[in-house]
This record gives C-alpha cells, sequence and structure tokens, in this order.
C-alpha cells in the first residue's frame, strides 16, 4: 500500500554555493557526519546586498572570523574566498538585491586537518520582509511598522547568544510565539525583567526628549551588525545612546521602540506587547541615514 502522503517535502531549487561548486536541491546537502548537522555546530552571517554589494561585509566576516576563532572552529574559508562565493551565487541566482546567508560549520571530525563544512545561499528581499518591513506607511512613506509582543518564556541567552550560531532553537521558538500572534517579532525578556533582544533582532527605546536605549553586549545579546551602524549613525546626529537594561516598564512610557537586523534594517515598531507605541519620529531619521550609508558605502 503506497503511503498516503503524497509528495515528499522538496529541497528548494534556489542555487547554493557547497563548498566550491553550485549545486540545487538535493544536490545542496551537508554529511549527518557534520557537527554543523548534527549538534548545531555551525556560524553563519546573514547580510544584505544592494545592487551586487554586500552591506558591511568587513564587519560580518569579522564577526564570523572571529566567532569561529573564540568558538574553536577549524578555519572558515577566507573571506576573499566567500566574496568570490557570494558573486558567484548572485549570478546563478540572477540577483543584485537579495538576502545572502553564509554558514560556516565545524565539520566533520577525525580527518585531518578538520575542514569546516561551509555554504552560501542567496534569496530575493521581497519574501524576507516582515509585514511590518514589506508595507509603507500612507503618511510618511517609510516601513508601515511592525508589532512586536513579549515572548511567555523568561530567557538566558548565556555566553553562546553572542555568537550567530546554528544552535537557534531557542530562538526559533520564541519567533514561533510572534508567528502564533501575528507579530513581526517577539521580544525576549530576562527572568529579571529587562528587556534583551528580538528572536531575530536588536531592540532599541527612544525615551521622550529622544535619548535612546539598548541593551548592553555584556547582556549577552547578539553583537548587531545593525546595532552597532545605528549606534555610529547616532553621535552625528546629537542622539545620544546609553548601553544600558531596559525594564519590562520602560515599554510602558517609550515615545519610540524599534528593532534592527541586517534584513528588516530598522523596523518601528508601531505596537509592543499590546500597547501602541506613540512616535516613530527619531527612528525614521536613523533609518534615512542607514539608508544613506548603505547608498554611500
Ligand atoms: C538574536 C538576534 N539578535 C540580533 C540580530 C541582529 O543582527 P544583525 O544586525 O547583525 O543582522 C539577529 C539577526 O538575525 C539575531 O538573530
Amino acid at each position: 500500500m503506497p503511503h498516503p502522503i503524497a509528495s515528499p517535502a522538496r529541497a528548494p531549487d534556489r542555487p547554493v554555493w557547497l563548498d566550491g561548486r553550485i549545486v540545487r536541491g538535493e544536490a545542496a546537502a551537508v554529511s549527518v557526519f557534520d557537527r554543523g548537522a548534527r549538534d548545531g555546530g555551525g556560524l553563519f552571517e546573514t547580510l544584505r546586498v544592494y545592487g551586487r554589494k554586500p552591506f558591511a561585509w568587513e564587519r560580518h566576516m569579522e564577526r564570523l572570523v572571529l566567532g569561529a576563532a573564540e568558538l574553536g572552529f577549524p578555519v572558515p574559508p577566507s573571506p576573499i574566498r566567500l566574496r568570490d562565493a557570494v558573486a558567484e551565487v548572485l549570478d546563478a541566482a540572477a540577483l543584485s538585491d537579495a538576502v545572502v546567508r553564509i554558514t560556516v560549520t565545524r565539520g566533520i571530525p577525525g580527518g585531518r586537518p578538520v575542514r569546516t563544512g561551509a555554504w552560501v545561499e542567496a534569496e530575493p528581499v521581497a519574501g524576507r520582509l516582515w509585514p511590518g518591513a514589506r508595507t509603507t506607511h500612507p503618511e510618511d512613506g517609510g516601513p508601515a511598522g511592525g508589532c512586536a509582543v513579549l515572548s511567555k518564556t523568561p530567557f538566558t541567552p548565556g555566553f553562546l547568544g553572542r555568537h550567530k550560531t546554528t544552535s537557534r532553537l531557542a530562538w526559533d521558538l520564541a519567533r514561533e510565539e510572534a508567528r502564533a500572534a501575528g507579530a513581526d517579532e517577539v521580544l525576549l525578556v530576562s527572568p529579571d525583567g529587562e528587556v534583551l533582544e528580538g528572536g531575530a533582532s536588536n531592540v532599541f527605546v527612544v525615551r521622550s526628549g529622544g535619548d535612546i536605549f539598548t541593551p548592553p553586549l555584556a547582556a549577552d545579546v547578539l553583537p548587531g551588525i545593525t546595532r552597532a551602524t545605528v549606534l555610529e549613525l547616532a553621535a552625528p546626529l546629537g542622539i545620544i545612546v546609553h548601553e544600558a537594561p531596559i525594564p519590562l516598564e520602560m515599554l510602558r512610557w517609550a515615545s519610540e521602540v524599534f528593532v534592527t537586523n541586517s534584513v528588516q534594517e530598522l523596523l518601528p515598531l508601531r505596537e509592543v506587547a499590546g500597547r501602541r507605541v506613540p512616535e516613530r519620529e527619531v527612528t525614521l531619521r536613523l533609518l534615512a541615514c542607514y539608508r544613506e550609508r548603505v547608498a554611500t558605502s
């Protein structure tokens, strides 16, 4: 008797650069003996490519290479080789604007030398944008703005929170809470009631008067590349950013809240934990500077 499930899940057909070759679909496969597949022993970078140019490439490579060294990974492919891989995969996918993901794993143990597994993927941007980033605000033409819920499970990232590892289950399950609530993002809250970061983003709170708060990296949040760029852009605008804890009650009187990541850029939140966020002016000013930086880099 044939099994009632008609067709097995199909691997996506998009091209992938895998250990030096462009492959597609079922051929884009990693060994079950690879520590990335077995134990979540991998690191990755997700970045935006604008007009064939990866934004903040050096920063992404720095995070990847330092992370690999700190966690005792085999040496990953060089940034030059990965940059060539990005170009190859963009050509194969016929994309000039894209979301690119670079993954390196701890490889298969026992071989000498132990090599990382490595692959590079590119996808169109539109499919990756959250609804609040994809739609436009009717008045100011910026992003419509997102909605965030608070995770119901107190979150303790631990030291791995500082690295963009493929051990993502805790963050993915939190993101499911956002999906279930029809929200764009979920905010992770420590057992002490401090807002840490989003399930896939860093978080910023604007106090009326203009000062901004974002949790310090000492809280084991991901050192986001977009977070670092925002810190850099704020200073010349005369905006003071405090890298300081954000107690939950701050969300109740914040004039603006926004989240950042390389794909969504800066996303103003219009609703957080059921409260309407009243303003978005500072966020939009920073977003304009961010886009200017993208255009001129
Ligand atoms: C948990 C978490 N925090 C923050 C970020 C933002 O990082 P970046 O700005 O480097 O994309 C991400 C990105 O996916 C993330 O997964």
